[in-house]
């Protein structure tokens, strides 16, 4: 535990602790203990530990909004709750929502159609084209660093790569594409426990935007054979077309959330893939079995740490009562080590049974819709790794020897991943 003691943690403020960061997970553990929907104390949100009870929240659309997803639990409500259903309140105040207005902290039929927009990305033939454009890229940025004999995993290969292929999945064209990098690599990552999220990380989605508004509108007056002609000229279910600045907000949105998302998790899966004994040599002689590697790391160390809800009725979650206007953090990093759902659920267990449950990309009607995605970007780096070099182990002189590692978390409550990691890479 160390040396703190269980009352003192659990008091700790999630939100805004930096002594959280380094292990969250004995915080998750000690607040389950208390219950795995416990409310924290003189506030009104609730946490949400437990595997089963995260479900539960994740699948009730109807007593939980998504609005307070973005801005997180801890954000200030823009309006006192009145009545026993909070739903006109929230859409009338819902521009006044952190980040409210985009997919994931949309309602009801406004998240459905939304989503329907993106729906043109991810078919098949485009995930293949894609797929393509990842392998070529992957192979030329851990070229790139090879005759280094070392790399800066994050900076040198995790974000560009994270960046270009999302890019090349909207069809942002090539000359635009390094400026994006620059946007993004100068962001802070979203739920920065330090300065306002609000300026800080949104920057790079606020100039993105401002691309996105030249090529929707380019595209719709010019049509041609790309992407962002396919996504300017996407339609609602119903037929009707939505307007420029959903499209924008759309295209920006999943620019932000594929990005330090997929970076960070390259980060905690290569943790594992050092750390566990004999696991480096098993994947190497059996590539194969990367999928699998991925997911239990996506179960032990995703890179989201959790999601929110605000209860826009009363309703209850695991039998505790969830009063009207609070709101609930659901933390998936528990879920995902919840005892009562895996067995021994700190081990690293290559092809545990049922592991793809693993809540790492949420669940129900705002699960990831860039979960396939990510699943092979990730793939596709450790295996151009494997291919280029015989050996990877830690920087020693950046972060010390085994046993006293020094690595440091970003500083976020939502994303779980490394600021920096040093690798020395024996090539091939
Ligand atoms: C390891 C990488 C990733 C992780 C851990 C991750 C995690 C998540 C989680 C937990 C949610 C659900 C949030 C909720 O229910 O409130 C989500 C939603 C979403 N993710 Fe990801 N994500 C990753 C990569 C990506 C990528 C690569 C893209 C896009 C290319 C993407 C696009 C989205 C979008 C658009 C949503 C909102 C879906 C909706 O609300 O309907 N994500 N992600």
């Amino acid at each position: 535990m160390n040396g703190i003691a269980q009352l003192d943690l659990v008091d700790r403020d999630y939100f805004t602790d930096h002594s959280i960061l380094l292990d969250p997970y004995e915080y998750f553990e000690a607040l389950r203990e208390k219950g795995p929907v416990y409310r924290l104390p003189g506030r009104d949100i609730f946490m949400v530990t437990g595997f089963a009870e995260s479900l539960e929240v994740l699948a009730n659309t109807v007593d939980f909004s998504s609005v307070i997803c973005v801005g997180g639990p801890a954000q200030q409500m823009p309006f006192t709750p009145e009545g026993d259903n909070l739903t006109p309140q929230i859409e009338a105040h819902r521009d006044s929502f952190a980040g409210g207005q985009s997919l994931v902290a949309r309602d009801d039929k406004a998240h459905l159609n939304s989503r329907a927009l993106l729906s043109r990305l991810f078919v098949p033939s485009r995930m293949k084209a894609n797929e393509a454009y990842m392998t070529g890229l992957a192979d030329r940025l851990v070229k790139g660093v090879l005759d280094r004999g070392s790399c800066e995993l994050i900076t040198d290969i995790a974000v560009p790569f994270a960046t270009l292929v999302i890019a090349d999945l909207l069809g942002v064209p090539a000359d635009d594409r390094d400026h994006f990098m620059a946007v993004i690599a100068a962001g802070a990552p979203p739920g920065a426990l330090d300065g306002d999220d609000s300026e800080e990380s949104m920057h790079p989605l606020v100039v993105m935007a401002g691309y996105f508004v030249n090529y929707i509108i380019d595209r719709k007056q010019n049509p041609r054979a790309d992407v962002l002609t396919e996504l300017a000229t996407a339609s609602y279910p119903d037929g009707t077309l939505p307007d420029v600045a959903e499209l924008v907000r759309l295209s920006t949105f999943v620019f932000g959330a594929g990005q330090d998302t997929t970076a960070k998790l390259l980060g905690n899966a290569m943790r594992f893939l050092i750390e566990v004994p004999g696991m480096q040599a098993q994947l190497r002689a059996d590539p194969k079995q990367l999928p699998a590697f991925l997911e239990e790391v996506l179960r032990l160390e995703g890179s989201t740490k959790m999601t929110s809800r605000l209860a826009r009725k009363t309703t209850t979650v695991g039998g505790v009562e969830i009063p009207i206007g609070t709101k609930v953090m659901v933390a998936l990093a528990a879920a995902n080590r919840d005892p009562r759902r895996w067995e021994d659920p700190k081990a690293f267990m290559l092809n545990r049974p049922r592991i793809k449950e693993n809540l790492a990309f949420g669940r129900g009607a705002h699960v990831c819709i860039g979960n396939p995605l990510a699943r092979v970007e990730t793939r596709i780096v450790f295996e151009k790794l494997f291919e280029h070099t015989s050996h990877i182990g830690y920087d020693e002189t950046a972060h010390g020897k085994p046993g006293s590692l020094k690595l440091d978390y970003e500083p976020s409550f939502i994303i779980r991943g490394l600021e920096k990691m040093q690798l020395a890479l024996t090539p091939r």
